[in-house]
């Protein structure tokens, strides 16, 4: 699926549809956009939403050709992580160069919890759909936004053009720091791939791979990003590796690499407590380790027992025995500084990975949804 991003006035002519689908016909929405159903439209002018290939037509019913996550007024599309039908077997992740979903309680919440200041120059690196930089761009005076992955680059600008925010968003292809090169920012967001995997990059899509112990990119934004910071700049990221008991290998490898700066790190942990890896464990074999009862399709490729054996007795050689998921926010401040909070219960859980939006009950993502609006 590529867009067409010629005919802005087509594109923003959606966002009415989609919204009163949304408001007025909730069902015919969460079928349509999560559930992938074939649905019968009889009172509405669709037009545009065929004309822009968010919808296509089957057979005198209409299907969606990506799922689209309507938060707050905006609507954003995405790529199914899971689809009934483009499967070949029971699962289907999604391709190698797949433009990530968005779960609720990742990018929704720093979507609208983002510290972003009026006129703020922004830069929403690795934004897949767009999510994060399309809401800040509403206080912001400029957002780039950049992404390795040319398709996710292509739904992004299509999703500033469907939210009107296209007139203050920049876009820009290419790895990490690349693409901004020379250029100052006032805040600096992100959530990029940081999936702790054993080290088999080839079989893993883009968005998600974060080396062995999820810390890869991280570490290279950790490494480079104040030469991309203006002097009171700030930065909110979603963070995720694996770690000991007591902290993560991304925030001891920052503690250790900012420890001169100026500034206040704080660690606001998504869990109640860090995630034992063995618990993890579980939930990840399911996903990605081979099984012959499963049939996954060529473009989808299984890890081996032995390929993940190889990955756990590393994590275990070095002390790593739990997960942890948090956002990091940083200010500006006249010494180091550094925090970690953790909730008084879990606000992001495993099972979404398994149990994604076609594995959910109908009222279940009426609360996912109105848990991000309640924000
Ligand atoms: C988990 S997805 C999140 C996307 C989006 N920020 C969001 O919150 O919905 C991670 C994103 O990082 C991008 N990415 C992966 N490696 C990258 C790199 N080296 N440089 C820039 N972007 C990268 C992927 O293409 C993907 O869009």
């Amino acid at each position: 699926m590529k867009f067409n991003l010629e005919d802005k006035e087509l594109i923003r002519s959606c966002r009415p549809i989609l919204d009163r689908l949304y408001k007025d016909h909730k069902k015919k929405y969460i079928d349509l956009f999560f559930y992938e159903k074939d649905i019968l439209f009889t009172k509405f002018d669709i037009t545009p939403l065929i004309k822009t290939k968010i919808i296509r037509e089957l057979k005198g019913k209409f299907r969606a050709n990506v799922q689209v996550f309507p938060l707050s007024g905006k609507f954003i599309c995405t790529d199914f992580n899971y689809s009934t039908h483009r499967k070949i077997g029971k699962t289907y992740t999604t391709q190698r160069d797949g433009v990530w979903g968005i779960l609720p309680e990742e990018t929704p919440v720093m979507a609208k919890k983002t510290i972003v200041k009026k006129g703020d120059v922004v830069l929403d690196l690795a934004t897949g759909s767009g999510m994060i930089g399309i809401f800040c761009a509403e206080k912001a005076k400029k957002v780039i936004a950049t992404d390795i992955n040319p398709r996710a680059i292509n739904y992004a600008k299509f999703n500033s053009i469907l939210n009107g925010v296209d007139h203050k968003m920049e876009f820009r292809v290419g790895n990490l720091f690349n693409p901004v090169k020379g250029i100052k920012f006032d805040l600096v967001v992100w959530n990029g791939p940081t999936v702790a995997v054993p080290e088999t990059p080839e079989k893993y899509p883009v968005y998600s791979y974060g080396g062995m112990d999820g810390a890869e990119f991280t570490r290279k934004f950790i490494d480079s990003v104040f030469d991309y910071l203006k002097p009171n700049g700030r930065l909110q990221w979603y963070d995720c590796s694996v770690g000991t008991e007591k902290i993560p290998v991304s925030m001891e490898y920052l503690k250790r690499k900012w420890k001169d700066k100026e500034v206040k790190a704080i660690f606001n942990s998504l869990t109640l407590d860090p995630v034992s890896l063995e618990k993890s464990f579980k939930v990840y074999s399911k996903v990605n380790l081979e099984n012959p009862k499963i049939k996954t399709p060529l473009s989808v490729k299984t890890v081996t027992k032995n390929e993940e054996g190889r990955w756990h007795n590393w994590l275990k050689e070095r002390g790593y025995t739990h997960f942890y998921y948090a956002f990091v926010q940083v200010n500006p401040s006249d010494k180091f500084e550094f925090k970690m909070n953790f909730p008084k219960k879990d606000i992001r859980t495993d099972r979404y990975l398994t149990r994604y939006w076609l594995w959910m009950s109908y009222q279940t993502i009426l609360k996912k949804l109105e848990f991000c609006e309640w924000l």
